[in-house]
């Protein structure tokens, strides 16, 4: 079946379990899943129940959507996302993308959990993204071209909205929150990078490191989508100081910075 099909249709069952129309959709990622648990009048659907979404497979993702209200906002949650290192073709990866475009939705959140590379990034800091190096190799654009996915060459001239970035900044100041500008690395993983590895992303411009974020913002922009994306910093890796990562001490970390975080993202809901 061809992926437009396959949108319309799990835009469509989601559609009969409710019929709400979405202010905005949020993804949340490793160790970020609590957000979800905070959403109101919700509605949840398992992933693996809905048609052709790929099932969730990582530790520490719930794998279902919350629909539901928080902060004024009607809201659809992503509780745990796809990545490449699953196994999943990008295109199936980013589906949930192109489902809620279809149930019309404009405006996009994005969080990640991801290693600091920058003496400044320390485990438990947040990173806002301003723009990314797409290091994994291939992309969830690839594929047989049909006009109702959006444009074949999207511009990325700006991926990260300079509105959003510039609200974020304005709440989270307001907060006292500090959040660093950053350069996002997408890298496929699901090895953790070597010292060599830290060294070269270095020398590229790469603030943050991670597996995720980089395709749903590819798929959001070529639909046209506005996305802000907030980063969880869980551990650091200097070259000459590196130290052992576990996806457990990552998922530790996110859920220590959890509170901080959810207030933040909560304000930025409340005032998008
Ligand atoms: N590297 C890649 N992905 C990650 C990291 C990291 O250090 N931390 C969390 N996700």
């Amino acid at each position: 079946m061809e992926l437009k099909e396959q949108v319309q249709e799990a835009a469509a069952w989601i559609r009969t379990r409710d019929a709400r129309a979405f202010d905005l959709a949020i993804v949340l990622g490793t160790g970020l899943g609590a957000l979800a648990d905070e959403i109101g009048e919700a509605r949840v659907i398992p992933y693996d129940e809905i048609p052709h979404f790929p099932a969730s497979t990582v530790k520490f993702h719930a794998g279902r959507l919350v629909l539901g209200e928080l902060e004024g906002k009607t809201l659809l949650a992503m509780q745990g996302r796809f990545h490449g290192y699953e196994g999943y073709p990008m295109r199936q990866i980013t589906l949930p993308i192109r489902v809620m475009r279809a149930l019309g939705i404009q405006r996009l959140i994005l969080t990640n959990a991801a290693g600091g590379i920058r003496p400044e990034l320390t485990p438990g800091s947040i990173g806002l993204i301003r723009d990314h190096i797409n290091l994994m190799g291939t992309n969830p654009l690839i594929g047989p071209y049909d006009p109702e996915l959006g444009v074949r060459f999207p511009d990325m001239s700006e991926p990260y909205s300079a509105v959003l970035r510039g609200l974020a900044r304005r709440i989270a100041a307001e907060q006292g929150v500090t959040v660093h500008d950053t350069i996002f690395g997408a890298v496929i993983g699901p090895a953790f990078e070597t010292e060599a590895e830290i060294r070269m992303l270095q020398i590229l411009g790469v603030d943050t490191v991670g597996m995720s974020v980089v395709p749903e913002t590819l798929v959001a922009r070529q639909l046209g989508m506005e996305v802000l994306a907030l980063t969880a910093v869980t551990d650091q890796s200097l070259p000459g100081a590196m130290v052992s990562v576990s996806h457990e001490a990552v998922n530790h970390v996110a859920a220590e910075l959890g509170p901080r975080f959810r207030a933040l993202l909560r304000a930025i809901i409340r005032t998008i």
